[in-house]
């Protein structure tokens, strides 16, 4: 059996004081059960939630992004290794967004995902295609190649560390879901490819999450699929009600 996981992708959005009372609204919703929850704020808010969430084993901290070296002159950059700091257990990998406006390049996310690794962190490791990509029906070979660039250099062991999310560009932010199967169809194919190149143990044990406009409205529906086990969620997780309503259905 595999857990489902709900993750809050909060981008770059909320002020702290907005951060600190959706953790709170959060922690004081009526859930519970046979899930795990993750947060990922921005940089600047992770060491204030890391403090709210202390002690409250319920929700857990990720980040957004992470750079593999451990220190030196980057300019800009947070490393993977600062933020253990800050009590991170995660780490969102090669998210579109990073991918399209920040053109990061595969041997980039492949170098993150081993620093992650390294440091204990879960890589939430996203793949999906673009419209024009799904448009030709060419959806699988695109996710494949991501996959091969720079996930599946991955031995089993540390495979077994990974979440996927699947995330179809066409899907993220723009109110158009992908259907429950469309999604279905994605993550068994996802999943034969891992059973392919590692076990079928591996491939039966690995939670790939789906991501793009999940709602509250929509996601029983989609996380009642077989192969879809919770989801990465942007825009909804950052109301309470409607993320409580979305771990709910989890
Ligand atoms: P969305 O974002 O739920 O707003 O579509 C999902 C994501 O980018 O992870």
């Amino acid at each position: 059996m595999r857990k489902p996981i709900i993750a809050g992708n909060w981008k770059m959005n909320l002020s702290l004081a907005e951060a600190g009372n959706l953790t709170k609204s959060l922690l004081e919703g009526d859930w519970s059960g046979d899930r795990e929850v993750y947060i990922f704020p921005t940089f600047l808010q992770l060491e204030g939630i890391g403090a709210r969430l202390e002690g409250q084993k319920d929700i857990r901290l990720g980040a957004q992004d992470g750079y593999p070296e451990a220190s030196g002159a980057f300019t800009g950059e947070v490393s993977l290794y600062q933020l253990l700091e800050a009590d991170v257990r995660a780490v969102i990998i090669g998210h579109s967004e990073r991918r399209q406006i920040f053109e990061e390049p595969n041997d980039l996310i492949a170098d993150k995902v081993d620093a992650a690794i390294e440091y204990e962190l879960t890589p939430f490791y996203c793949c999906g295609e673009p419209l024009e990509v799904r448009e030709l029906e060419e959806h699988e070979s695109f996710v494949v190649e991501q996959l091969e660039k720079s996930l599946f250099h991955l031995e089993e062991e540390q495979m077994k560390q990974v979440v996927i999310a699947y995330e179809p560009v066409w899907a993220i932010g723009t109110g158009e879901t992908a259907t429950p199967e469309q999604a279905q169809s994605m993550h068994s194919f996802i999943r034969d490819e891992i059973e392919d190149r590692y076990s079928e143990d591996l491939a039966s044990g690995i939670r790939i999450l789906y991501g793009g406009s999940i709602k509250p409205h929509n996601a029983e529906e989609l996380f009642s699929c077989k192969d879809v086990d919770g989801g990465l969620i942007g825009g909804a997780s950052l109301q309470a009600e409607d993320f409580l309503s979305i771990i709910q259905a989890a």
